[in-house]
Formats: C-alpha cells, structure tokens, sequence
C-alpha cells in the first residue's frame, strides 16, 4: 500500500500543464484527473482537513471506528487513520465498497450498505460517506440512504459527507439530511477543499466540494412547509 500525496500530484500536474499549449491542457488535466480519482479519490482530502474533522469530533466524545461505506481507494480513509495517529487517538478504520480497486490506501473489504447491519453496536463509530454515489429520479443508487438508515439502526448518532452536494447522494439521503441530521456549525469555518476544477478539464460540473460534520437529532424536524402564508 502505497501512500503518495493527492494534493502534491495535482500541483505538479498544474505546474506541468501551464507550460503546455493552450490546446494541450485541457486534455492533459481531464485524463489527470481520471487517473487521479482512480488512483487517490473524488476528494482531494488531506491530513490537515481529516485532522480538522475529527478535533471536532473528539470534543463531543471519543470514537473507536470510522465506518466508511463506498471508499473506493481508501485514499480519504488514510487520511483519516493519519490524523488520528497523530492526534494519538486510537481509531480502526473499516472501508467498504461494493466494487473495491486491487491497490487501496488502506484495506476496503467488498461489500455494501447491508454489511453495516453485521457491525453491531455503531454508537462509538462515525460513518463516512466521500462522494456516494448520485440518485435521482432516472438513476437507481440508494446507497448513500441504505447506509445512513442502516447505520442508524444499529445506533449510530455521528457523520462526516464529503462530496459536491448537487452531485452526490441520491433523493432520500439528502431528506434524511435536511431532517434528521443537524450539521455542526463549525464546519462551515474548516478550509475548504482543493477542487479540480470542471472548466480546466473541460467539463461543466461537479467541481464543488464540501466537508459536512453531522449529529443525529433527537427528534427529526418536522418536513417543510409547502403551503405559501401570502
Ligand atoms: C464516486 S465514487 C467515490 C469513491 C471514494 N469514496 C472517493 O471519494 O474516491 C463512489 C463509490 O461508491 C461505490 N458504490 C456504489 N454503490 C455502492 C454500494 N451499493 N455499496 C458499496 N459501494 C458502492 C462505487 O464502487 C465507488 O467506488
């Protein structure tokens, strides 16, 4: 397992690719980044953001697993077990995805949101969902809601969400959100992501990335007024 940095290849590439011809560039930064979400991850996490992350959660209590569902490489997943290191706090990080690559960052078991109901008890865990896939309508993918409803069966209360929210997580997951999962205010002030950016690729979307620290609300609030009060 080899740990490479995502966040030092995109800058050579960048370095390179400004020294390209125009027509030259655009191309070269879309297979870079094909390569790159292959190879690393949709995010361009780092240590320093995992260890953002989890200082916050540590203030509210201590964990002993990040439950990862959908990890591809385990690229993100990495990052997350370093920073725990270096916070010396001691937490096991389970990866799974249903289709894993044969070179991960960290070990990512086959498997899919129903592998959460063998875990038992997930009070002492956070679940971990990096760029799940999309659902919509015309599309199938329930994974990003599967994993949350399973996960709090088994009484799970805490959540990291990173990905574009326009283009991950299918419909359900995004009411469950909205309703039963409050963000923690904080997260707002973390430094931002590093984005590949869709115009440089020539691309026009998914080139927004944010970090989302959630706790399960006691009550789910009620669902949104559809009447107008005009
Ligand atoms: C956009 S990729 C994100 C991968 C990784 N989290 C990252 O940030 O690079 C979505 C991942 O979800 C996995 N996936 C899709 N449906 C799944 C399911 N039902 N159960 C487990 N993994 C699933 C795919 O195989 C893919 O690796």
């Amino acid at each position: 397992m080899q740990h490479k940095d995502y966040l030092q290849y995109k800058k050579t590439i960048e370095r390179h690719c400004a020294e390209l011809p125009k027509g030259l560039q655009c191309p070269l930064m879309y297979e870079a980044h094909r390569w790159g979400v292959s190879r690393f991850a949709w995010s361009i996490m780092t240590v320093a953001n995992a260890t953002e992350i989890l200082q916050l959660l540590f203030k509210q209590r201590s964990f002993d697993m990040i439950v990862s569902m959908g990890a591809g490489a385990g690229y993100v997943e990495h990052t997350f077990r370093q920073a725990a290191q270096e916070l010396e706090q001691p937490l096991q990080v389970l990866a799974f995805d249903d289709n894993p690559p044969r070179n991960c960052h960290v070990e990512v078991s086959k498997g899919s949101p129903s592998a959460i109901a063998t875990l038992g008890d997930q009070s002492g865990s956070i679940l971990l969902l990096c760029w799940p896939p999309f659902g919509d309508a015309h599309t199938t993918s329930t994974m990003a809601s599967d994993a949350t409803t399973a996960f709090v069966a088994q009484g799970g209360k805490y959540m990291i969400y990173i990905g574009d929210v326009h283009a991950t997580g299918d419909c359900k997951f995004h009411e469950l959100l909205w309703s039963n999962w409050e963000l923690y205010p904080e997260t707002q002030w973390f430094q931002p992501l590093e984005v590949w950016v869709p115009e440089s690729m020539g691309l026009l979307y998914g080139g927004y990335d944010s970090i989302g620290v959630y706790k399960l609300r006691d009550k789910p609030l009620p669902p949104p007024s559809t009447t107008s009060t005009s």
